[in-house]
């Protein structure tokens, strides 16, 4: 009832229907930010609804705007590095790895 009326997106609508994979699913492919099959597509979801707010969000910002999804499986680095690999393709800048 609450949702009612609203629209909703899924996991499974992330990708194009050609079956390109969204850039937040090529992400964490590419940068092994996936867990498992409960909190991989939370994350994702987030994420995307993160990146509609800030479109090239710190470090601190991600961390912060996916705080409310736990995982206990992952130090959240490299789903972290998903989320700024999305963020610099869809703003059409080459992603670069921050050193560490
Ligand atoms: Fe999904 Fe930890 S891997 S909850």
């Amino acid at each position: 009832m609450q949702a009612d009326g609203s629209d909703i997106r899924t996991i499974e609508g992330m990708a194009a229907a050609d079956g390109t994979l969204h850039a937040l699913q090529e992400g964490f492919r590419e940068m092994h930010g996936l867990q498992c099959g409960f909190c991989t597509p939370g994350m994702i979801i987030r994420a995307y609804r993160l990146l509609q707010e800030i479109n090239s969000p710190t470090e601190d910002e991600i961390r912060q705007g996916i705080a409310g999804n736990l995982c206990r499986c992952t130090g959240y680095q490299n789903i972290v590095k998903a989320i700024q690999y999305a963020a610099a393709k869809m703003s059409g800048v080459p992603f670069q790895e921050a050193a560490e």
